[in-house]
């Protein structure tokens, strides 16, 4: 690891123009000197099947190389239908495979949740940490990252707008920062 973290975003929701990006894009602008935060496209792996492990498609070996090259990895989805978009379920399973390579194994994690209702995708959220734990990847709990009435948060330009929004997205930027370096080899 260098001084700052690299820290792996993965956008739960495949909408160019939707608020997960949204708030992918302002993490990545208001990181600054805590931590390189680069998106991992997600939107253009096969479905998982093991039997096309025996050739594996190119976009699979790209995407498990760009995820292992990561100290952390921070999640944020919308929520579907109680639980996590299934591009965003597919590329943490074709991480996890073959069996006994997964990238995920003992990597820091963070998640925030986003949703323009009420509940700020609660549900995936916590769906989502059931698959954390199965996969051995010490995530943060505080401060937990349930964003709702999302839309509201961003101006016409979509950029987070000052306010209570933007400084608690700039204070969990700091906490997964620091999560990720507590699980990364000091700097010599
Ligand atoms: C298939 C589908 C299921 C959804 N289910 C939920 C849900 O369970 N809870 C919720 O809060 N919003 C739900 N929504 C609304 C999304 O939270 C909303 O569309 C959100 O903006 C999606 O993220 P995006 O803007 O980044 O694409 C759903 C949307 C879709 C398309």
């Amino acid at each position: 690891m260098t001084k700052h973290p690299a820290i792996g975003i993965l956008v739960g929701s495949l909408q160019a123009s939707g608020l997960t990006r949204k708030f992918g894009n302002a993490i990545q602008q208001l990181g600054g000197d805590r931590g390189r935060f680069t998106i991992i496209e997600i939107g253009d792996l096969p479905l998982y099947n093991p039997d096309r492990e025996a050739e594996t498609p190119p976009a699979w070996t790209a995407f498990r190389a760009a995820v292992a090259a990561q100290d952390g990895i921070l999640f944020i989805t919308p929520e579907y239908n109680r639980s996590v978009p299934a591009p965003l379920k597919n590329a943490i399973d074709v991480g996890s495979r073959p069996y006994g390579a997964s990238v995920w194994a003992g990597k820091p994690a963070a998640i925030l949740s986003q949703s323009p209702g009420a509940l700020g995708g609660f549900g995936a959220n916590h769906h989502l940490r059931q698959s954390l734990v199965f996969l051995d990847m010490p995530t943060l709990q505080q401060p937990e990252a349930y964003i709702g009435h999302s839309a509201a948060l961003f101006d016409d330009k979509g950029a987070l707008a000052e306010g209570s929004g933007k400084t608690f997205v700039d204070s969990f930027i700091t906490a997964v920062a620091a999560w990720v370096k507590r699980f990364s080899p000091p700097v010599v």
